[in-house]
């Protein structure tokens, strides 16, 4: 499909220049998690006057840019991830695209960025995953695919930017934990906060992610894997972890995890919410305290903790460290319910199971006219 109802369109001009099929193979054999990139973007340019235009899938090339471009200067930048997932007949599905586009479309407004149509989104990333079909990894890897709108315009005043450039590129990746199966361990933030009520923490901006990098460093040198962020106010309320949002498991049956609001509304994180009553568990969106975590882990009351997110799946959270000392959660091994539920979602994602809920989007692969709803 290279039309949109919405007028946006993302016709196919293939690249003269394609990786030769062994590199490519080589590549997918291996791609780590971010390094290794498809043959082709999708992109779209937008002025204030000419509204969208100019969009079709390209060959990835680097960006010019003038040095004055807003977003180098104020950071006026929204990005997006989701995969694309090869399904056991060979065809490629997304995952709840439409909930990725709707968050596209709220970070958007935040930023002062244009919206782009939230259909034209969709199919901008669906044309890409049809362009660059063989860069679809086998299970367990995918295609992750990384959405943005950066501010081009050259204008050092400060104000939304009437230029901006939307572009979709293609990673073929692995695990972004690789090597930590046995589970990670969070470094807790009590100084460094990633949000404030009012400001961008519930916007997928890139200046969300620069401001959580610093605090990110200070984990690493307490040899932890990522940081759980506290709220900015208190410095006591769970928020969420530097690339994922924070789920816990209680003994009497409950999955908890801190509400929306300064804090990302992850796809993930959503769809393991809708799961859970399938896994006995009943889904719970309250504010969690450091205490709360910390006395719970120490006497039971909280059995398992796992973070989610798109590049990380489900991925089982074992012990915390913060400057007061260090904690494991339950046995300090992957619980039960964070491996099944992970089972779960990675088997509708790569289409082992039924899909009652319609999470699947198949890219449409072998017809003309695509099925993307
Ligand atoms: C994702 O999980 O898609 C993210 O955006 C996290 C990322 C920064 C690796």
């Amino acid at each position: 499909m290279t039309s949109s109802a919405v007028g946006v369109e993302f016709p196919h001009r293939p690249t003269p220049h394609p990786t030769p099929a062994g590199q490519r193979d080589a590549l997918l054999a291996d791609p780590g998690f971010g390094r290794v990139f498809s043959d082709h973007v999708a992109t779209a340019t937008w002025s204030a006057g000419r509204g969208w235009h100019d969009a079709g899938v390209r060959a990835s090339e680097p960006l010019s840019l003038h040095p004055a471009a807003a977003v180098l200067h104020y950071a006026q930048e929204i990005f997006e991830g989701l995969k694309a997932y090869r399904q056991p007949d060979g065809s490629v599905a997304l995952f709840r695209p439409a909930l990725n586009a709707a968050r596209f479309t709220h970070s958007a407004r935040r930023l002062a960025l244009p919206p782009l149509p939230e259909e034209a989104f969709v199919d901008a990333v669906a044309a890409l995953v049809r362009a660059d079909a063989a860069w679809v990894p086998e299970p367990p890897a995918s295609l992750y695919l990384r959405p943005f709108t950066v501010a081009t315009e050259a204008f050092l005043g400060v104000r939304p930017a009437e230029e901006a450039r939307f572009l979709v590129t293609a990673s073929p990746a692995g695990p972004l934990f690789a090597g930590r199966d046995a589970g990670l361990t969070l470094w807790i933030s009590d100084e460094l906060s990633r949000a404030a009520p009012g400001g961008t923490g519930d916007a997928k901006c890139g200046g969300n992610y620069a401001a959580g990098l610093a605090a990110q460093a200070v984990a690493r040198a307490h040899d932890c894997d990522q940081v759980l962020f506290l709220d900015a106010r208190e410095h006591r309320w769970l928020e969420e972890s530097g690339t994922m949002n924070v789920l816990l498991v209680t003994a009497d049956g409950e999955l908890v995890t801190p509400p929306l609001g300064t804090i990302l509304d992850g796809v993930t994180r959503r769809s393991v919410l809708e799961l859970a009553p399938d896994h006995g568990l009943t889904p719970v969106e309250r504010a969690v305290s450091v205490d709360e975590l910390r006395s719970g882990c120490a006497d039971g009351s909280i059995t398992e903790v796992f973070a989610t997110g798109t590049a990380a799946v489900i991925s089982p959270i074992v012990a915390f460290r913060a400057a007061s000392g260090e904690f494991a959660v339950g046995a300090g091994t992957p619980g039960p319910h964070t491996l099944a539920l992970r089972t779960d979602l990675l088997d509708i994602q790569f289409g082992r199971v039924p899909d009652p809920r319609g999470w699947r989007v198949p890219v449409g692969l072998d017809s003309p006219s695509s099925d993307i709803t």
